[in-house]
């Protein structure tokens, strides 16, 4: 979609937003898979209520982008502007064992900079790319680790009061790869309380996840992560395993040799192609053990 309201348009430079318009979503997603829309990139938290309103008052569809690293997005012209937050300095500050975190900064960078000030905890998180807001957003975790344990304070932009407002924990639930946030609220920073740990022994956490990672994902391919959630005891990647189903291809979207659960874009997947994959293997996990898989990859297909 490419903005051309007057008003809209004569307003975001005093509001501190960046137009870059016709930008590739390909080439803002970890899948490497999107059509082109015009960008909206927001510097100053403070200009979102104002930006969001003239949004909606001239019926202007929108979207938030966060990483782009869990997301499957449709291709051709998009239907709605992007929105993204830029990073705000300095990306983490730490007061005792509290690091308050912009959320547009990135996840792993974060994890390494709260170690070399001894504050540990996160060492599971070291491999999950995107950024901080996106791992709030999805309570992204692994290897025991989900970041929902650590938060104390959520800064955001909630869209039902269209304001910004902070949350405390007891007003937010965590549960596994979902939280109580509204699917168009918007994060924006978050407060995280970290057990103090020595440098040394958080870094050796960090290898260990970093091998277990590498043995098993594939890291050097273009994927959103695991495709499908969990289902309760169990793994999808082990039921995708056990139907003989890595390799199984749409067009260059393909099941990974490497781990069942992710789907790689291979060369030049099309959104289509990678939805009929997903499709198909939810159906053949459903005929073949009567359970439906939840999508935890975010689809903008629609
Ligand atoms: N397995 C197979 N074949 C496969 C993949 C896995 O047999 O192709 C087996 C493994 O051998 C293991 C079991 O399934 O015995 C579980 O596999 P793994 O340890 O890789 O964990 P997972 O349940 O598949 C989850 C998260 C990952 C996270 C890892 C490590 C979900 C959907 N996935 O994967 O998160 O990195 O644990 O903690 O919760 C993501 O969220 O995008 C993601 C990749």
């Amino acid at each position: 979609m490419k903005l051309s309201d007057p008003r809209i348009l004569s307003a975001l430079p005093e509001l501190g937003v960046e137009r870059v318009g016709g930008a590739s979503l390909a080439e803002r997603t970890s899948l490497g898979i999107g059509g082109t829309t015009d960008l909206l990139l927001v510097r100053r938290h403070a200009a979102l209520p104002d930006l969001i309103a003239l949004l909606r008052g001239a019926g202007v569809a929108y979207k938030f982008l966060g990483g782009g690293t869990n997301l499957l997005v449709k291709d051709g012209e998009l239907p709605w502007v992007v929105l993204q937050l830029g990073n705000q300095e300095p990306g983490v500050r730490l007061e005792g064992n509290s690091a308050r975190v912009d959320a547009a900064a990135d996840l792993g960078r974060t994890v390494t900079f709260c170690a070399k000030n001894d504050l540990g905890g996160m060492e599971g998180l070291i491999g999950v790319p995107g950024t901080v807001g996106g791992a709030l957003r999805m309570n992204a975790g692994a290897y025991g680790t989900q970041i929902g344990s650590y938060v104390r304070e959520v800064k955001l932009y909630r869209s039902a009061d269209s304001r910004i407002e902070t949350l405390w924990e007891n007003q937010i639930s965590f549960e596994y790869r979902h939280t109580s946030f509204a699917p168009d609220d918007i994060m924006l920073a978050v407060k995280l309380e970290l057990p103090s740990k020595p440098y040394r022994e958080i870094i050796e956490g960090i290898r260990v996840c970093n091998e277990k990672r590498r043995s098993s994902q594939p890291l050097n391919q273009k994927s959103a992560g695991c495709i499908f959630k969990n289902p309760p005891g169990g793994s999808a990647g082990r039921m995708i395993d056990d139907l003989a189903l890595k390799g199984f291809s749409v067009g260059d979207a393909r099941v990974s040799d490497r781990h069942a659960n992710f789907f790689v874009n291979a060369g030049h997947a099309k959104c289509a192609d990678m939805l009929s994959l997903i499709a198909q293997v939810r159906e053949r996990v459903h005929a073949a053990y009567g359970m439906e898989l939840e999508n935890e990859v975010i689809l903008w297909t629609q």
